[in-house]
């Protein structure tokens, strides 16, 4: 396992979990399956993130705005998957005191579907040791757009003055404005891409992208993550 330093780990980690369709090719089943196998690393990452005891926020993408245009009977998977995963983990999330919360557009999502995120972050509201972010029906520029349409509703309305409108007033209205600053993004497969995930907060994250497909993703590939973050200097713009 690739030594980590406990004393500078990062606050706020996300993971874009890329690979789950590559990975059931490679083992010949559906890609249904290929979520599914994805689950247990979504397990295996909470877990050692919680361990690793200083880790503040874990955000994980699980599906963004742009995943609609995915079969009806893979996002059907996915959402089915969403609820047993919620139903399976939320009594042992809660006693590990994590506290969960979503961030993303509610519009669009069915009513089950929202009842069982409720349910978690209503379950997990005063829990102290960790926050599990997940970003389901998320988009970063809808994120933009939508904290854009907030602001403009408080100055029409008058609560909201146009000289206040500044970056920490525009970041108070993103989707979850209490989570520390994001600290290491960190995705899977190989690819080097955003895909519309947290534009605004990744600024000076860095970004480690492993040639692991999600499905395989252990605790030992989440420390490679952050040792190579530890070893990277990082400047803010300052020399
Ligand atoms: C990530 O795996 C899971 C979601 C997007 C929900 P993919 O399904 O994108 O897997 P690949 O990229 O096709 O291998
Ligand atoms: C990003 O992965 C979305 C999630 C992991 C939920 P995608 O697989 O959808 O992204 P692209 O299509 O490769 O850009
Ligand atoms: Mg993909």
């Amino acid at each position: 396992m690739p030594a980590v330093d406990r004393k500078h780990l990062p606050r706020h980690i996300a993971i874009i979990m890329d690979g789950n369709g590559r990975w059931a090719r490679q083992h010949g089943v559906s890609r249904a399956a290929g979520h599914e196998a994805g689950a247990k690393s979504v397990r295996a990452v909470v877990e050692a993130c919680r361990e690793l005891g200083r880790v503040e926020a874990l955000t994980l993408y699980a599906f963004s705005t742009e995943n609609w245009r995915r079969s009806k009977l893979e996002v059907d998977a996915l959402f089915r998957l969403l609820s047993k995963y919620i139903n399976l983990e939320l009594e042992n999330i809660h006693k590990e005191d994590i506290r969960v919360t979503f961030m993303g557009r509610r519009d669009g999502l069915s009513a089950r579907v929202i009842r069982d995120l409720d349910r978690c972050v209503e379950r997990t509201r005063t829990n102290r040791s960790m926050v599990l972010n997940v970003a389901i029906n998320y988009g970063a520029r809808a994120e933009i757009a939508d904290a854009a349409k907030a602001i403009a509703a408080e100055v029409k309305e008058g609560s909201l003055g146009l000289a206040q409108i500044d970056e920490h007033c525009f970041e108070r209205h993103l989707y979850q404005p209490d989570l520390p600053e994001l600290d290491l993004l960190i995705r899977t497969s190989g690819e080097v891409r955003l895909s519309n995930f947290m534009l605004w907060q990744v600024s000076y994250a860095e970004i480690v992208s492993l040639p692991v497909f999600w499905p395989d993703f252990r605790k030992p590939h989440l420390y490679e993550a952050i040792a190579e973050y530890q070893r990277r200097n990082r400047r803010f713009g300052g020399r």
